[in-house]
């Protein structure tokens, strides 16, 4: 016995050795008590750092392991859209957003929601009918005002209104927009900020990462719901990035300019995404990317914290929606870190 509790000493402080040298002792560079986690390296920037999820992954626990370890905040990727929660008018459903809201909760991580206006998933009910303006007013305000009481003390933000606007800064034709006018965008805020107060209350969209006519839509409708007084916190900058199609380089002075109008932003739905087959010098630049975007978040002031779309390519959305394309996140299809998980843990270091 005490020649193996020797060895066992031994064993224990070869490890210790190795771990102050910085070698990775385990089979793979994950968080380990030795090492701080993405949440931990954010948290002392004052940020937080968060992943999306789906309900159906919650059954594969090796990758809630790593859900429940390394964020801090959890946005449901499915589970709180319209056809979720109201599948039928006036029946609300919440088990998808529950389980994640309770699994968040058991785990101490906070919940980004999202999301309440939107033109895409949608109930058949919804998109089959023709509303007057009227009748769909009523419809979208109980919407709203149901779905944020539900969860009125139990997330910290709201995707109020999701993808408003067209590349072009032009307001995108969605069923909201064609039938109650631009002002659907005010009236969504107010009915949430009213059913839950405490919840800060985000605009979010794609492409508006660097600067262009599409983030100038947002910077001068923001300019305008902050002198109108509608209630409304910040600007959700998705960030699903391709590599083929460069790196968003204004992306620091670009949200600097909304941290001006004393707005928060946060990077909501990061990915990198690249024309498959990947290659080493593919990831390489993957990597650089994502240490850009983390700099570049962590540079201003009010940019309080980034999500990835999920954090493993085994369930990221890329593939399903982009053919040819993928491996766009920091873990690979087995849950290794990729070197992009590396360049998160440098860039926040
Ligand atoms: C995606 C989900 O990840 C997929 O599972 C679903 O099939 C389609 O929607 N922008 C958004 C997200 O705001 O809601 C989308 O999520 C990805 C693009």
């Amino acid at each position: 016995m005490p020649r193996n509790t020797t060895r066992l000493r031994l064993a224990g402080a070869v490890a210790a050795v190795l771990v102050a040298a910085g070698v990775a002792t385990g089979p793979a560079a994950q968080a380990s008590p030795e090492q701080p986690t993405l949440a931990q390296l954010a948290q002392r920037h004052g940020r937080y750092f968060g992943s999306a999820t789906d309900n159906p992954e919650l059954t594969d626990t090796a990758y809630t392991k790593i859900l429940g370890s390394e964020f801090d905040m959890i946005t449901p990727g499915n589970g709180m859209k319209w056809y979720a929660t109201e599948p039928q008018q006036g029946v609300f459903d919440w088990t998808a957003g529950d389980q994640i809201v309770d699994l968040a909760r058991r785990n101490h991580q906070r919940v980004r929601a999202h999301t309440l206006v939107w033109h895409s998933q949608l109930p058949g009910w919804l998109t089959s009918k023709q509303w007057t303006a009227a009748e769909l007013r009523a419809v979208l305000k109980k919407h709203i005002t149901t779905e944020v009481r539900h969860y009125r003390g139990k997330v910290y933000s709201w995707d109020v209104v999701n993808e408003a606007f067209n590349d072009d800064g032009s307001y995108r034709e969605t069923l909201w927009y064609k039938t109650l006018g631009p002002g659907y965008i005010a009236d969504a805020l107010r009915w949430a900020h009213q059913a839950d107060p405490h919840a800060r209350l985000y605009l979010n969209d794609y492409n508006i990462e660097a600067t262009g006519p599409k983030s100038d839509a947002y910077y001068a409708l923001a300019k305008d719901l902050r002198a109108r007084g509608v209630p409304f916190d910040g600007i959700g900058f998705q960030t699903h990035l391709a590599l083929q199609y460069g790196y968003p380089t204004t992306l620091k002075e670009n949200l600097s300019r909304f941290s001006g109008l004393g707005l928060d932003t946060a990077l909501t739905e990061v990915d990198v995404r690249m024309q498959l087959p990947a290659s080493d010098a593919k990831l390489a630049e993957q990597a650089d990317w994502y240490r850009q975007l983390t700099e570049a978040c962590l540079a201003v002031r009010r940019c309080v914290g980034i999500t990835i779309w999920d954090y493993t390519d085994k369930y990221s959305w890329i593939p399903a929606v982009f053919p040819g394309e993928g491996a766009a996140l920091p873990w690979d299809e087995q849950l290794h870190p990729k070197p992009a998980y590396q360049a998160l843990r440098e860039a926040l270091s």
